[in-house]
């Protein structure tokens, strides 16, 4: 898929202003998310149980799909309860390295996390890379346990966060 932020003169768009966040098809965010995620994986993609409620989230600014983050109603492999259609997995955060550390990955949170109390739920966690963790903690989530290796894409954290709170 074309993708305009691919273009050299991309930042313009930032200054300009005016992030828009909607709920896109999970297609629509793979050509973004295999780049950013799994650049060595030509044909990666998630999937995932559309049995269960989920949404994904895309970041724009202009005509531009800057970032992307999915949410997913699944069990919390740790202790804490609940293990019920109130726990939310997120998965797939990306932004296009040209548009990271301006806010887009929170804002991204942010409308998830809102998103995810109105359809019910509770407790948010997701398996996120350590060399972001200061991402995921200063958004609210925190560490539990000890990181682990998920090949090919290295070192992880569950990071959990409760939003009924
Ligand atoms: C992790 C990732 C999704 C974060 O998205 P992002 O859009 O860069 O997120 P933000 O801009 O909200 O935050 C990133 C950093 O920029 C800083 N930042 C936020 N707003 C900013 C702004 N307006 N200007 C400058 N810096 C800003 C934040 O302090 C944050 O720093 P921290 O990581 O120390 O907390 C993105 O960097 C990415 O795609 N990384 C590669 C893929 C990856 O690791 N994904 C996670 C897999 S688990």
């Amino acid at each position: 898929m074309h993708n305009h932020c691919n273009h050299t003169h991309a930042r313009q768009y930032v200054g300009s202003g005016g992030l828009e966040i909607r709920i896109i098809s999970s297609p629509a965010g793979d050509d973004l998310r295999r780049r950013v995620l799994r650049p060595t994986e030509p044909l990666w993609h998630f999937s995932f149980s559309p049995a269960d409620d989920y949404f994904h989230l895309g970041a724009f600014q202009s005509a531009c799909l800057a970032g992307v983050a999915s949410f997913l109603v699944e069990p919390c492999p740790s202790i804490e309860p609940p293990d019920d259609n109130s726990t939310w997995r997120l998965r797939g955060m990306a932004t296009e390295p040209q548009f990271q550390g301006r806010g887009i990955g929170a804002a991204l949170l942010k409308t998830g996390f809102s998103e995810v109390r109105t359809r019910g739920g509770r407790l948010i966690w997701c398996f996120g890379r350590t060399s972001v963790e200061g991402f995921y903690q200063r958004n609210g989530f925190r560490a539990v346990g000890q990181p682990f290796d998920i090949p090919p894409t290295g070192p992880h954290r569950l990071f959990t966060m409760r939003v009924d709170t």
